[in-house]
């Protein structure tokens, strides 16, 4: 049979099918999305982590007139938890999106440079990152970033 890399996400329908910490870290994502400074798009993207220490961080996007000046939730919550607590791995991150009023019904998957960011906070604590991508319908979780960055560029090997 041919040799196949496959990728694995889980799907959930209800939140209560998480853990408590976990539920904990979507509502903390979902209330900070709320937060968000989007002025231009108005889409209020709210990203929670749990570090190994146990502590949550959050973060929002953070938009600007200058549209590459911006940057998204994950890496806003990803680059504040990596400056205050650069010894504590990111075992969780959980994902929502708040616009038009209303939170998102489908997941919300973070953008092509927050996974590269994701993948490189993965490889440098060497502890698989939990993404949970949440939406009012239906929940994704990724066990490792490299589910959603696959045969990534990796400079150590
Ligand atoms: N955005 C995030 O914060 N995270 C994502 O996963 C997707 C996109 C932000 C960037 C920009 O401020 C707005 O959402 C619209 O793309």
């Amino acid at each position: 049979m041919k040799k196949q890399i496959n990728i694995e996400i889980e799907v959930y329908e209800k939140l209560d099918e998480l853990t408590d910490i976990e539920q904990r870290l979507v509502k903390e994502a979902k209330s900070i999305a709320k937060q968000a400074y989007a002025p231009h798009s108005k889409f209020y993207v709210g990203a929670a982590l749990l570090l190994n220490n146990g502590e949550i961080v959050s973060g929002n996007n953070q938009e600007n007139a200058a549209y590459p000046s911006g940057i998204c939730a994950e890496r806003t919550a990803i680059f504040y938890a990596n400056a205050q607590f650069p010894e504590q791995a990111i075992k969780t991150l959980a994902v929502a999106v708040y616009r038009n009023g209303e939170y998102a019904e489908n997941p919300v998957t973070p953008c092509g440079s927050c996974r590269q960011v994701m993948l490189e906070a993965e490889n440098r604590y060497q502890t698989p990152m939990r993404v949970i991508m949440t939406g009012e319908k239906q929940i994704y979780v990724a066990n490792s970033v490299k589910d959603l960055l696959p045969l990534s560029f990796d400079s150590i090997d």
